[in-house]
C-alpha cells in the first residue's frame, strides 16, 4: 500500500510485520561468476545458495499468512470428500462467484484439462496474450495460439494503463476469417505475464465477453495474477476509484464462462484450480481431472495446500493484499526510470522489467539479450532474474529461431518476501551495470532441449564476457561484494 509523505511522495508500505524468516546470504562476485558458468548461463539452472534475491519469480514463493500457516493444521487428509475440498469450494462460490471447482496441483496442469477437454486439431484459441505453458498445451492438443493485442502493447516505454485489453476488430476479424466453430475459446490472462504484467479493463473484458456470447464463443480467464488486475483497474480504470478489490474481482467473473489460476501467485500457495457455473463445462472436464491430477476433492494438490489456497482466495481481495506487490513494482520501476535503466512503463503486476533491446542494443536478438542480461544481472548483483525473449520461444517447426516480440528480463517481486533495501540495492547494481553495458555480450546454445528449452537449455557468453564484467565489478567493489 502506498502512504503519502509529508515532501510529496508516496512510500510503498509493507502492511504486515514479519514473523518468520530466511536467511540469505550474499555470495561475492567470484562465486557468481563460477555458478553462472556452471548453470550454462541461464539463471533457471542456478542453486539458490549461490543466489542473494531470488527475483526469478512470483510462483510459489510469496510469503504465507499466520492465517494460511494456521489452516494447513486442520487439512482432512482424505482421498475422496475432504472436508478441505468444500472449505475451498466454498470460498471459490464467496470470492469469484463459481459453483463448480475442480482443484489441479498447478496452472499448467488447468491449461492441460482445458486443451484436453476444448482443443481438437485445428482449432484455434485466440488470447490477449499468451504465456508459455499455456501456449504449449493447446499447441501439443493440435490446435493453435492467435494473439490479438493492440498497437501499444508491444512498446515498453509507454503510458497506456491497459496494455494488456483484446483488440476487439481483431477478435471479429478472426471470428469472420476463421468461424467461430473453429475459435475453441478466447482466453483472458490477467495482467499478461509475458509482456511485463500488463493489466486489461473491464470495459475491454465486457467487450469480449458481448462479441463472445454473441458467437457462443467460451470465455476463459486466467486468474494467476486477478488481484493485481483488480487492483490496476481500481487505480487505473475511471469509474473503480471508490469500489471494493473484491468488487471488481466480482464484475470481472460475472462476465467469464470458465476461470482457471495458478494458485501460486495472487493465492501464495500451491496448487490451481478450475471454476465455472456450466454443468455441463464441469462435466466434460471432471472425465480427466483423476487420470490426470487426482480425485475430485484434492487434483493432485495435498489437503494442507487446498486448505491454505481456500484462506489465500479471501486474503487476495484484501487491498493491503491485493496491492502489497504492485505498489512496490510501481516504486522498483519508478526508480529504474529515475536511473535511466530501460524498465517497461507503465508499471504492471508480478515483477519490474527490463527491456534488454534498450539496455544491450548492441546484441542482436538472434544472441539472446534478454537471457545476456539476466546473467548479466546475476553476476553484477547476485539477484536471479528470469529471460522472458527468444530463449523463452522455442523454434518453429524447420528449426529456426522464432525472434521474440519483446526481449525482456523480468525481476519477480514475490508478494510480501523482499522490502525496500533489497529494491534499491537492485536499482543500484542494475545502475551498475547499466554504466557498465559494453561489457556484456551474446549467448549462443550448447546444449538445446526441443520444447519450452528456457528451462533446461545451457547457454554460453560469446567471447567470454561474463568474466571480464565479473573482473570489473570486482575493481569496482573489492571482493567481498
Ligand atoms: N498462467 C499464467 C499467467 C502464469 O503466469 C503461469 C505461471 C501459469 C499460467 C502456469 O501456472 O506455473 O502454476 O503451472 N507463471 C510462472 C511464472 C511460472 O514464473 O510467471 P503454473
Amino acid at each position: 500500500m502506498n502512504i503519502p509523505l509529508s515532501n510529496g511522495k508516496l512510500l510503498p508500505i509493507e502492511m504486515h510485520k514479519i514473523k518468520i524468516v530466511q536467511k540469505t546470504s550474499l555470495p561475492p562476485a567470484s562465486q557468481r561468476l563460477r555458478a553462472i558458468e556452471q548453470a550454462g548461463y541461464n539463471t533457471f539452472l542456478l542453486r539458490t545458495r549461490d543466489v542473494f534475491l531470488d527475483m526469478l519469480t512470483d510462483s510459489g514463493t510469496n510469503a504465507m499468512s499466520d492465517a494460511q500457516l494456521s489452516a494447513m493444521m486442520v487439512a482432512d487428509d482424505a482421498y475422496a470428500g475432504s472436508e478441505s475440498y468444500y472449505r475451498l469450494a466454498d470460498a471459490v462460490s464467496d470470492v469469484l462467484g463459481f459453483e463448480y471447482t475442480l482443484p489441479v496441483h498447478q496452472g499448467r496442469a488447468a491449461e492441460h484439462l482445458l486443451a484436453k477437454t476444448f482443443v481438437k486439431p485445428g482449432s484455434i484459441v485466440l488470447m490477449n496474450y499468451h504465456f508459455t505453458t499455456s501456449k504449449a498445451h493447446v499447441e501439443l492438443a493440435g490446435g493453435a495460439v492467435l494473439e490479438i493485442f493492440g498497437d501499444e502493447a508491444m512498446n515498453t516505454h509507454s503510458a497506456d494503463p491497459f496494455k494488456g485489453n483484446l483488440d476487439i476488430q481483431k477478435f471479429r476479424d478472426a471470428i469472420a476469417k476463421y468461424g467461430a466453430d473453429k475459435i475453441a475459446y478466447v482466453r483472458m490472462e490477467a495482467t499478461t505475464n509475458l509482456i511485463g504484467g500488463q493489466p486489461f479493463s473491464l470495459a475491454n473484458l465486457r467487450e469480449v465477453k458481448a462479441v463472445a456470447a454473441a458467437h457462443g464463443i467460451p470465455l476463459v480467464y486466467d486468474a494467476s495474477l486477478i488481484s493485481e488486475n483488480a487492483w490496476f483497474i481500481r487505480q487505473r480504470e475511471p469509474g473503480y476509484a471508490d469500489r471494493s478489490i473484491r468488487d471488481i474481482m466480482r464484475e470481472m467473473m460475472s462476465l467469464v464462462d470458465i476461470v482457471y489460476l495458478s494458485g501460486r501467485k495472487s493465492t501464495a500457495v500451491r496448487g490451481g484450480l478450475i471454476a465455472t457455473n456450466n454443468k455441463s463445462y464441469y462435466d466434460r472436464i471432471l472425465v480427466w481431472l483423476p487420470v490426470y491430477e487426482g480425485f475430485a476433492t484434492y487434483g493432485g494438490m495435498s489437503t494442507k495446500e487446498v486448505e491454505a489456497m481456500a484462506v489465500g482466495m479471501r486474503e487476495m481481495t484484501d487491498e493491503t493484499v491485493a496491492g502489497a506487490s504492485a505498489d512496490l513494482i510501481q516504486y522498483f520501476v519508478d526508480r529504474m526510470v529515475e536511473a535511466g535503466i530501460p524498465a517497461v512503463t507503465p508499471a504492471g503486476g508480478l515483477a519490474g522489467h527490463v527491456d534488454a533491446k534498450r539496455f544491450l542494443p548492441h546484441i542482436p536478438q538472434s544472441q539472446y539479450p534478454a537471457g545476456a542480461l539476466a546473467a548479466a544481472i546475476y553476476i553484477a548483483s547476485g539477484v536471479r532474474s528470469m529471460e522472458r525473449g527468444t530463449i523463452s520461444t522455442d523454434r518453429d517447426a524447420n528449426g529456426n529461431d522464432v525472434l521474440a516480440d519483446l526481449e525482456l528480463a523480468r525481476l519477480a517481486l514475490p508478494r510480501r518476501t523482499y522490502t525496500l533495501s533489497h529494491v534499491e540495492y537492485t536499482v543500484d547494481r542494475l545502475k551498475w551495470l547499466y554504466q557498465r553495458r559494453d561489457l556484456v555480450q551474446g549467448l549462443t546454445f550448447v546444449d538445446e532441449p526441443p520444447v519450452l528449452r528456457f528451462f533446461f537449455g545451457r547457454l554460453t557468453p560469446i567471447n567470454n564476457w561474463g568474466a571480464q564484467l565479473a573482473a570489473a565489478f570486482e575493481a569496482d567493489f573489492g571482493p567481498r561484494y
